[in-house]
Protein backbone atom coordinates (compact mmCIF):
# COMPACT_ATOMS: atom_id res chain seq x y z
CA UNK A 1 0.00 0.00 0.00
CA UNK A 2 0.96 3.44 -0.76
CA UNK A 3 1.21 6.64 1.46
CA UNK A 4 -2.37 9.39 -0.14
CA UNK A 5 -2.61 12.46 0.92
CA UNK A 6 -4.01 15.74 -0.04
CA UNK A 7 -5.14 19.29 1.99
CA UNK A 8 -7.97 21.56 1.09
CA UNK A 9 -7.67 25.58 2.16
CA UNK A 10 -9.74 26.46 4.99
CA UNK A 11 -11.22 29.64 2.91
CA UNK A 12 -15.05 28.88 3.16
CA UNK A 13 -16.75 25.65 2.07
CA UNK A 14 -15.51 23.66 0.01
CA UNK A 15 -17.05 23.64 -3.81
CA UNK A 16 -17.59 21.57 -6.26
CA UNK A 17 -14.27 21.75 -8.15
CA UNK A 18 -12.61 20.48 -4.78
CA UNK A 19 -14.96 17.69 -4.53
CA UNK A 20 -14.70 16.27 -8.52
CA UNK A 21 -10.78 17.83 -8.23
CA UNK A 22 -9.94 16.27 -4.40
CA UNK A 23 -12.23 14.70 -2.66
CA UNK A 24 -13.98 11.68 -4.25
CA UNK A 25 -10.81 10.45 -5.53
CA UNK A 26 -8.63 10.97 -2.17
CA UNK A 27 -11.84 8.78 -0.88
CA UNK A 28 -11.78 6.43 -3.32
CA UNK A 29 -8.05 5.91 -2.60
CA UNK A 30 -8.33 5.29 0.97
CA UNK A 31 -10.23 2.12 0.61
CA UNK A 32 -6.85 0.50 -0.09
CA UNK A 33 -4.31 2.86 0.99
CA UNK A 34 -2.92 4.69 4.20
CA UNK A 35 -4.40 8.24 3.88
CA UNK A 36 -3.74 11.17 5.39
CA UNK A 37 -6.52 14.35 4.46
CA UNK A 38 -5.96 17.82 6.40
CA UNK A 39 -6.97 20.92 6.51
CA UNK A 40 -4.43 23.65 5.11
CA UNK A 41 -5.55 26.33 7.87
CA UNK A 42 -2.13 27.83 7.83
CA UNK A 43 -2.47 28.33 3.66
CA UNK A 44 -5.63 29.56 3.84
CA UNK A 45 -4.23 32.44 6.70
CA UNK A 46 -2.89 34.14 3.57
CA UNK A 47 -6.92 35.16 2.53
CA UNK A 48 -8.97 34.72 5.42
CA UNK A 49 -8.08 37.82 7.75
CA UNK A 50 -10.85 37.30 9.95
CA UNK A 51 -10.70 35.14 13.01
CA UNK A 52 -14.03 33.71 13.60
CA UNK A 53 -14.74 33.32 10.07
CA UNK A 54 -10.99 31.27 9.90
CA UNK A 55 -12.46 29.16 12.69
CA UNK A 56 -16.00 28.62 10.63
CA UNK A 57 -14.31 27.50 8.02
CA UNK A 58 -11.66 25.16 9.36
CA UNK A 59 -15.04 23.40 10.92
CA UNK A 60 -16.60 23.20 7.72
CA UNK A 61 -14.04 21.94 5.37
CA UNK A 62 -13.71 18.84 8.27
CA UNK A 63 -17.65 18.49 8.30
CA UNK A 64 -16.97 17.76 4.75
CA UNK A 65 -14.64 15.60 4.30
CA UNK A 66 -16.37 13.30 6.77
CA UNK A 67 -20.22 14.22 5.60
CA UNK A 68 -18.89 12.80 1.48
CA UNK A 69 -17.80 9.87 3.49
CA UNK A 70 -14.17 10.00 5.29
CA UNK A 71 -14.27 7.47 7.74
CA UNK A 72 -11.85 8.88 10.72
CA UNK A 73 -10.54 5.48 11.35
CA UNK A 74 -9.11 4.81 8.18
CA UNK A 75 -7.88 7.84 7.37
CA UNK A 76 -6.09 10.49 9.60
CA UNK A 77 -7.88 13.74 9.37
CA UNK A 78 -6.39 16.55 10.59
CA UNK A 79 -5.43 20.46 11.07
CA UNK A 80 -1.86 21.79 9.81
CA UNK A 81 -1.61 23.75 12.74
CA UNK A 82 -1.46 20.62 15.02
CA UNK A 83 1.72 19.62 13.40
CA UNK A 84 4.66 22.02 14.05
CA UNK A 85 6.85 19.51 12.59
CA UNK A 86 5.69 21.24 9.57
CA UNK A 87 6.83 24.66 10.32
CA UNK A 88 10.49 23.48 11.30
CA UNK A 89 10.45 21.12 7.89
CA UNK A 90 9.73 24.73 5.79
CA UNK A 91 12.86 26.44 7.55
CA UNK A 92 14.86 23.38 6.87
CA UNK A 93 13.64 23.09 3.45
CA UNK A 94 13.59 26.89 2.57
CA UNK A 95 17.93 26.09 2.62
CA UNK A 96 17.91 23.85 -0.26
CA UNK A 97 15.18 25.69 -2.30
CA UNK A 98 16.41 27.77 -4.99
CA UNK A 99 14.60 31.90 -4.70
CA UNK A 100 14.68 31.90 -8.52
CA UNK A 101 12.24 28.61 -8.25
CA UNK A 102 9.67 30.43 -6.25
CA UNK A 103 10.11 33.57 -8.38
CA UNK A 104 8.28 31.03 -10.96
CA UNK A 105 5.62 30.19 -8.79
CA UNK A 106 2.32 30.65 -10.80
CA UNK A 107 0.63 31.69 -8.12
CA UNK A 108 3.46 34.51 -7.74
CA UNK A 109 3.53 35.53 -10.90
CA UNK A 110 0.05 35.99 -11.72
CA UNK A 111 0.10 39.07 -8.66
CA UNK A 112 3.25 40.61 -9.98
CA UNK A 113 1.76 40.26 -13.34
CA UNK A 114 -1.62 42.04 -11.77
CA UNK A 115 0.79 44.71 -10.93
CA UNK A 116 2.34 45.44 -14.09
CA UNK A 117 -1.28 45.31 -16.03
CA UNK A 118 -2.48 47.91 -13.51
CA UNK A 119 1.21 49.92 -14.20
CA UNK A 120 2.62 49.75 -10.93
CA UNK A 121 6.45 50.08 -11.09
CA UNK A 122 6.91 47.94 -8.14
CA UNK A 123 6.09 44.60 -9.26
CA UNK A 124 5.88 43.11 -5.50
CA UNK A 125 3.74 45.52 -4.31
CA UNK A 126 0.93 44.38 -2.20
CA UNK A 127 2.46 40.64 -2.26
CA UNK A 128 3.37 39.02 1.45
CA UNK A 129 5.59 36.62 2.03
CA UNK A 130 3.23 33.56 2.84
CA UNK A 131 2.08 33.96 -0.71
CA UNK A 132 5.63 33.58 -1.96
CA UNK A 133 6.48 30.80 0.56
CA UNK A 134 3.28 28.93 -0.45
CA UNK A 135 4.94 25.92 -2.46
CA UNK A 136 7.70 25.80 0.09
CA UNK A 137 5.00 25.23 3.00
CA UNK A 138 2.76 23.08 0.75
CA UNK A 139 6.28 20.75 0.00
CA UNK A 140 6.41 20.29 3.68
CA UNK A 141 3.01 19.06 3.96
CA UNK A 142 3.75 16.57 1.41
CA UNK A 143 7.16 15.32 2.47
CA UNK A 144 6.66 15.25 6.43
CA UNK A 145 4.54 12.55 6.13
CA UNK A 146 6.33 10.28 3.64
CA UNK A 147 3.80 10.64 0.92
CA UNK A 148 4.00 8.50 -1.94
CA UNK A 149 0.82 10.36 -3.58
CA UNK A 150 -0.87 13.37 -3.61
CA UNK A 151 -4.85 13.52 -5.44
CA UNK A 152 -5.36 17.09 -6.40
CA UNK A 153 -6.46 18.91 -9.33
CA UNK A 154 -4.62 20.12 -12.73
CA UNK A 155 -3.75 23.10 -10.95
CA UNK A 156 -1.91 22.00 -7.87
CA UNK A 157 0.68 20.16 -10.77
CA UNK A 158 2.84 22.53 -10.31
CA UNK A 159 3.22 22.56 -7.02
CA UNK A 160 3.92 19.10 -6.92
CA UNK A 161 6.73 19.37 -9.59
CA UNK A 162 8.40 21.96 -7.14
CA UNK A 163 7.94 19.27 -4.31
CA UNK A 164 9.57 16.95 -6.33
CA UNK A 165 12.77 19.43 -7.00
CA UNK A 166 12.98 20.28 -3.20
CA UNK A 167 12.87 16.40 -2.08
CA UNK A 168 15.27 15.86 -4.72
CA UNK A 169 17.78 18.67 -3.82
CA UNK A 170 17.56 17.67 -0.30
CA UNK A 171 17.95 14.14 -1.01
CA UNK A 172 21.04 15.19 -3.17
CA UNK A 173 22.88 16.62 -0.49
CA UNK A 174 21.71 14.25 2.24
CA UNK A 175 20.99 11.01 0.25
CA UNK A 176 23.64 9.39 2.12
CA UNK A 177 21.96 9.47 5.91
CA UNK A 178 18.33 10.23 4.86
CA UNK A 179 16.30 10.42 1.51
CA UNK A 180 12.60 11.53 1.08
CA UNK A 181 10.38 9.19 -0.68
CA UNK A 182 9.58 11.14 -4.31
CA UNK A 183 6.00 11.71 -4.28
CA UNK A 184 3.61 12.04 -7.07
CA UNK A 185 0.44 13.52 -8.38
CA UNK A 186 -2.62 12.05 -9.26
CA UNK A 187 -4.93 14.25 -11.27
CA UNK A 188 -8.63 13.76 -12.09
CA UNK A 189 -8.86 12.13 -15.74
CA UNK A 190 -10.94 13.28 -18.61
CA UNK A 191 -10.99 16.58 -20.79
CA UNK A 192 -11.18 19.43 -19.25
CA UNK A 193 -9.89 18.23 -15.46
CA UNK A 194 -10.85 21.14 -14.56
CA UNK A 195 -14.03 21.61 -12.95
CA UNK A 196 -15.69 25.10 -15.03
CA UNK A 197 -17.22 28.02 -12.65
CA UNK A 198 -20.32 29.56 -13.33
CA UNK A 199 -18.35 31.94 -15.97
CA UNK A 200 -16.97 29.16 -17.66
CA UNK A 201 -13.94 30.10 -16.04
CA UNK A 202 -12.08 27.49 -13.56
CA UNK A 203 -14.21 27.35 -10.48
CA UNK A 204 -12.48 29.32 -8.10
CA UNK A 205 -13.13 30.80 -4.60
CA UNK A 206 -11.06 33.65 -5.98
CA UNK A 207 -13.59 34.37 -8.92
CA UNK A 208 -16.46 34.06 -6.66
CA UNK A 209 -17.84 31.75 -9.64
CA UNK A 210 -18.03 28.42 -7.59
CA UNK A 211 -21.05 25.94 -6.22
CA UNK A 212 -20.49 25.56 -2.64
CA UNK A 213 -21.34 21.86 -1.91
CA UNK A 214 -23.83 22.47 0.89
CA UNK A 215 -25.90 25.43 0.16
CA UNK A 216 -29.39 25.72 0.88
CA UNK A 217 -31.25 23.90 -1.77
CA UNK A 218 -33.43 26.98 -2.75
CA UNK A 219 -30.31 28.84 -2.74
CA UNK A 220 -28.42 26.31 -4.78
CA UNK A 221 -31.47 26.41 -7.53
CA UNK A 222 -31.27 30.24 -7.24
CA UNK A 223 -27.56 29.89 -8.36
CA UNK A 224 -28.03 27.52 -11.28
CA UNK A 225 -31.19 29.88 -12.32
CA UNK A 226 -28.26 32.27 -12.37
CA UNK A 227 -25.89 30.56 -14.88
CA UNK A 228 -25.36 33.10 -17.93
CA UNK A 229 -26.89 31.26 -20.68
CA UNK A 230 -27.44 32.90 -24.30
CA UNK A 231 -30.89 33.88 -26.06
CA UNK A 232 -31.16 30.99 -28.33
CA UNK A 233 -34.91 30.13 -28.03
CA UNK A 234 -36.19 26.78 -26.87
CA UNK A 235 -36.81 25.26 -29.93
CA UNK A 236 -33.49 25.99 -31.59
CA UNK A 237 -30.66 23.73 -31.81
CA UNK A 238 -27.69 24.32 -29.23
CA UNK A 239 -23.84 23.56 -28.90
CA UNK A 240 -23.58 21.62 -25.45
CA UNK A 241 -19.67 22.00 -25.54
CA UNK A 242 -20.30 25.69 -25.19
CA UNK A 243 -22.92 25.61 -22.10
CA UNK A 244 -21.46 25.70 -18.58
CA UNK A 245 -24.59 24.19 -17.23
CA UNK A 246 -24.31 21.63 -20.12
CA UNK A 247 -19.89 20.70 -18.98
CA UNK A 248 -21.29 20.71 -15.13
CA UNK A 249 -24.29 17.98 -15.70
CA UNK A 250 -21.66 15.63 -17.67
CA UNK A 251 -19.44 15.32 -14.73
CA UNK A 252 -22.55 14.82 -12.07
CA UNK A 253 -25.05 13.01 -14.48
CA UNK A 254 -24.67 9.34 -15.23
CA UNK A 255 -23.23 9.01 -18.74
CA UNK A 256 -26.19 8.15 -20.52
CA UNK A 257 -28.09 10.59 -18.87
CA UNK A 258 -25.56 13.11 -20.37
CA UNK A 259 -25.59 11.66 -23.67
CA UNK A 260 -29.35 11.92 -24.29
CA UNK A 261 -29.19 15.75 -22.78
CA UNK A 262 -27.07 16.70 -25.72
CA UNK A 263 -29.38 14.77 -28.04
CA UNK A 264 -31.97 16.98 -27.41
CA UNK A 265 -29.86 20.19 -27.06
CA UNK A 266 -28.17 19.63 -30.74
CA UNK A 267 -31.60 19.13 -31.98
CA UNK A 268 -33.28 21.92 -30.55
CA UNK A 269 -36.43 21.41 -28.19
CA UNK A 270 -34.61 21.66 -24.95
CA UNK A 271 -34.57 24.84 -23.77
CA UNK A 272 -31.75 25.89 -21.19
CA UNK A 273 -34.63 26.65 -18.57
CA UNK A 274 -34.94 22.71 -18.52
CA UNK A 275 -31.14 22.37 -18.62
CA UNK A 276 -30.67 23.92 -15.38
CA UNK A 277 -33.30 21.98 -13.57
CA UNK A 278 -31.41 19.08 -14.52
CA UNK A 279 -28.54 20.19 -13.46
CA UNK A 280 -30.24 21.45 -10.18
CA UNK A 281 -31.74 17.83 -9.78
CA UNK A 282 -28.87 15.83 -10.10
CA UNK A 283 -26.36 17.90 -7.69
CA UNK A 284 -29.41 17.67 -5.30
CA UNK A 285 -29.98 14.35 -5.33
CA UNK A 286 -26.10 13.74 -4.98
CA UNK A 287 -25.15 16.13 -2.18
CA UNK A 288 -28.51 16.12 -0.50
CA UNK A 289 -28.05 13.32 1.66
CA UNK A 290 -24.76 14.55 2.36
CA UNK A 291 -25.73 18.31 3.28
CA UNK A 292 -27.88 16.85 6.46
CA UNK A 293 -24.91 15.07 7.65
CA UNK A 294 -22.95 18.32 7.17
CA UNK A 295 -25.21 20.29 8.75
CA UNK A 296 -25.32 17.33 12.02
CA UNK A 297 -21.24 18.26 11.83
CA UNK A 298 -21.63 21.66 11.84
CA UNK A 299 -23.41 21.88 15.12
CA UNK A 300 -21.56 23.01 17.85
CA UNK A 301 -20.98 19.93 20.37
CA UNK A 302 -20.81 17.72 17.36
CA UNK A 303 -17.60 14.80 17.46
CA UNK A 304 -16.18 16.90 15.00
CA UNK A 305 -13.83 18.68 17.76
CA UNK A 306 -12.66 14.96 19.14
CA UNK A 307 -12.05 13.75 15.33
CA UNK A 308 -9.61 16.45 14.54
CA UNK A 309 -8.01 16.29 18.33
CA UNK A 310 -7.25 11.96 18.00
CA UNK A 311 -6.40 12.59 14.18
CA UNK A 312 -3.35 15.14 14.92
CA UNK A 313 -2.40 12.58 17.63
CA UNK A 314 -1.76 10.38 14.74
CA UNK A 315 -0.52 12.65 12.51
CA UNK A 316 2.25 13.70 14.56
CA UNK A 317 3.59 10.96 15.63
CA UNK A 318 4.31 10.45 12.21
CA UNK A 319 5.23 13.77 11.75
CA UNK A 320 7.65 13.32 14.49
CA UNK A 321 8.98 10.66 13.48
CA UNK A 322 9.96 12.15 10.15
CA UNK A 323 11.73 15.00 11.91
CA UNK A 324 14.17 13.06 13.81
CA UNK A 325 15.36 11.37 10.32
CA UNK A 326 15.79 14.36 9.10
CA UNK A 327 17.31 16.37 11.72
CA UNK A 328 19.62 13.38 12.07
CA UNK A 329 20.64 13.80 8.23
CA UNK A 330 21.18 17.69 8.66
CA UNK A 331 23.42 17.49 11.56
CA UNK A 332 21.32 19.63 13.81
CA UNK A 333 19.90 15.94 16.66
P1 LIG B 1 -7.48 24.34 -2.70
O1 LIG B 1 -7.94 24.50 -1.30
O2 LIG B 1 -7.49 25.53 -3.59
O3 LIG B 1 -8.33 23.22 -3.44
C1 LIG B 1 -8.49 21.93 -2.86
C2 LIG B 1 -8.44 20.88 -3.95
O4 LIG B 1 -9.46 21.11 -4.93
C3 LIG B 1 -8.90 21.11 -6.23
N1 LIG B 1 -9.64 22.05 -7.08
C4 LIG B 1 -10.18 21.74 -8.27
N2 LIG B 1 -10.20 20.59 -8.97
C5 LIG B 1 -10.86 20.58 -10.14
N3 LIG B 1 -11.50 21.67 -10.64
C6 LIG B 1 -11.51 22.85 -9.97
N4 LIG B 1 -12.15 23.90 -10.45
C7 LIG B 1 -10.82 22.91 -8.72
N5 LIG B 1 -10.63 23.90 -7.80
C8 LIG B 1 -9.90 23.35 -6.79
C9 LIG B 1 -7.48 21.57 -6.05
O5 LIG B 1 -6.68 21.16 -7.14
C10 LIG B 1 -7.10 20.88 -4.75
O6 LIG B 1 -6.71 19.54 -5.00
N6 LIG B 1 -2.53 24.26 -2.35
C11 LIG B 1 -3.72 23.48 -2.11
C12 LIG B 1 -3.90 23.04 -0.66
C13 LIG B 1 -2.74 22.30 -0.11
C14 LIG B 1 -2.34 20.97 -0.46
C15 LIG B 1 -1.18 20.71 0.35
C16 LIG B 1 -2.83 20.01 -1.34
C17 LIG B 1 -1.88 22.76 0.83
N7 LIG B 1 -0.94 21.81 1.13
C18 LIG B 1 -0.53 19.48 0.26
C19 LIG B 1 -2.15 18.79 -1.42
C20 LIG B 1 -1.00 18.53 -0.61
C21 LIG B 1 -4.91 24.33 -2.51
O7 LIG B 1 -4.85 25.52 -2.54
O8 LIG B 1 -6.04 23.65 -2.73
Amino acid sequence: TKTYLTGIQTSGMPHLGNYYGAIRPALAAAESNDSLYFLADYHSLNSVKDPAKLREDIRSVAATWLACGLDPQRTVLYRQSAIPEVFELTTILSTVTAKGLMNRAHAYKAARDRNEAAGSTELDAGINMGLFNYPLLMAADILVMETDVVPVGRDQAQHIEYTVDIAQAFNHLYGEHYSFPIPEGAYPEGTGSVLPGVDGRKMSKSYDNHIPLFMPENELKKLIRRIPTDSTPVEEPKDPDTSVPFQLLSYFAAAERTREVRKRLEAGGMGWGELKNELFEEINTRFGPMRERYDELMAPGSELDQILEAGAQRARRRAAATLAKVRRAIGID
